[in-house]
């Protein structure tokens, strides 16, 4: 099925269901301005949901910090927890139970650790319980997903980059969540001619691109002033309708942040070749999960990259990482990412930006003495398990 559309059809945003309520709420990320003081919350609601694997750990550790940053800067703080994904089906429930989602309903903020099973290795998507965060992602339009990759000075050596291609790296990435290759039909099993096939698709509206253009057009106006905008516009319609619609959207409001343009094949070898270059980088849902993985692992660890979901509805704070099975109970995880993500929850759920830099401060002061395995490489400190890196960050926190 070919569709023909004409360049103005091609920019209309006519038909979004969403247009004009967007970006309220979140423009204000990393200065603390006026604005941003009189919409501070007092009161913080949070549904925590510990997910599989690992999530149990280090949602435990990443709670206790939670508890202890609200205590010390006066912030009236509930949470309640609730299963989903494997948590949920080993209980009997659907991987997002109904009362998981009214949780989430009804909270400020949801905390939720990595969710996926090595029992479901072989099912087919739509039966996986990682797919109860797809839906949670959608339930909520949480289009926006901020993936900060900003190597802790302590942990230079940790990473695989040589200390000057790395020390100085600080991108945001901004990845489109609720479209793109996850979301679009024709999805799904099927069989012809020439045998069994599975179909997924890749359609972006120009008013899909257009928001998240948006997002990264304005954190990028808090930063560096620059978007690398990741396509794949030499192959695919989908990403041709991407670039054309980021141009148009600099042209008439970004005029003063500079937009480029990078296949992203290229924007993988350039992220491993020379990070520091960037800024901002916004790319389309599967492309985003794929650049965010790599840019995880410049900062030594995926186990260190937190990530804010922010849209229409309860904003969600995950960590970039997966439920890591083989090591799940073994207090072997490092629970930082999940602890850098409630830094994040409190800078973008409750505007409180100061306890985000008081968290990640925390992060940082831990990891001066200790380390988790997977970021042991090096000398002079001591290598710890989940537990006691929760602790040492609570000290650090309190002290
Ligand atoms: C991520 C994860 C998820 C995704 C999985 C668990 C469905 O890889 O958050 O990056 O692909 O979005
Ligand atoms: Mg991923």
């Amino acid at each position: 099925m070919a569709i023909q559309r004409t360049k103005e059809e091609t920019y209309s945003t006519g038909g979004n269901p969403l247009s004009g309520n967007d970006f309220d709420g979140f423009g204000v990320w990393q200065s603390d301005t006026d604005r941003q003081a009189e919409i501070r919350m007092k009161k913080l609601k949070v549904a925590v949901i510990p997910g599989d694997g690992i999530g149990p750990e280090i949602t435990e550790a990443a709670v206790a910090v939670m508890q202890a940053a609200a205590k010390k800067f006066e912030l009236e703080l509930s949470h309640d927890s609730a299963p989903a994904a494997a948590a949920a089906v080993d209980q009997g429930l659907p991987p997002l139970p109904e009362h998981t989602l009214k949780l989430c309903t009804d909270a400020d903020a949801i905390l939720c650790g990595p969710f996926g099973d090595p029992r479901w290795d072989n099912a087919p998507p739509s039966e996986r319980p990682e797919r109860a965060k797809l839906i949670l992602r959608k339930t909520f339009d949480l289009y926006a997903n901020l993936r900060p990759v900003k190597p802790v000075a302590a942990l230079i050596e940790a990473s695989p980059l040589k200390r000057d291609l790395i020390e100085g790296t600080d991108i945001l990435i901004v990845r489109e969540l609720t479209g793109g290759l996850y979301f679009s039909e024709p999805r799904g099993y099927g069989e012809d001619d020439a045998g069994k096939y599975g179909v997924n698709t890749m359609r972006y509206h120009a008013w899909e691109v257009e928001r998240i253009g948006r997002i990264a057009f304005e954190a990028a106006r808090l930063r560096g002033k620059k978007v690398h905008s990741a396509d794949k516009a030499n192959a695919l319609e989908s990403m041709q309708l991407w670039r054309e619609t980021m141009n148009k959207l600099h042209d008439t409001d970004f005029e003063d942040i500079t937009l480029k343009h990078v296949f992203v094949d290229n924007c993988c070898m350039q992220l491993v070749s020379d990070p520091k270059q960037f800024d901002v980088v916004v790319a389309g849902n599967m492309f985003g999960d794929i650049l965010s993985d790599v840019g995880a692992q410049l900062t030594g660890s995926l186990g260190m990259l937190p990530s804010a979901s922010l849209g229409k509805g309860t904003p969600l704070f995950e960590p970039v990482h997966g439920s890591a099975p083989d090591i799940a109970g073994q207090d072997k995880a490092n629970p930082l990412a999940l602890i850098l993500t409630v830094g994040m929850l409190f800078t973008h759920a409750a505007k409180r930006p100061d306890i985000g830099e008081a968290i990640d401060n925390a992060v940082a002061k831990a990891l001066e003495k200790f380390r988790t395995p997977d970021i042991a490489r090096g000398n002079g400190f001591e290598v710890v398990g989940t537990k006691a890196m929760g602790e040492a960050v609570l000290a650090a926190l309190e002290g």
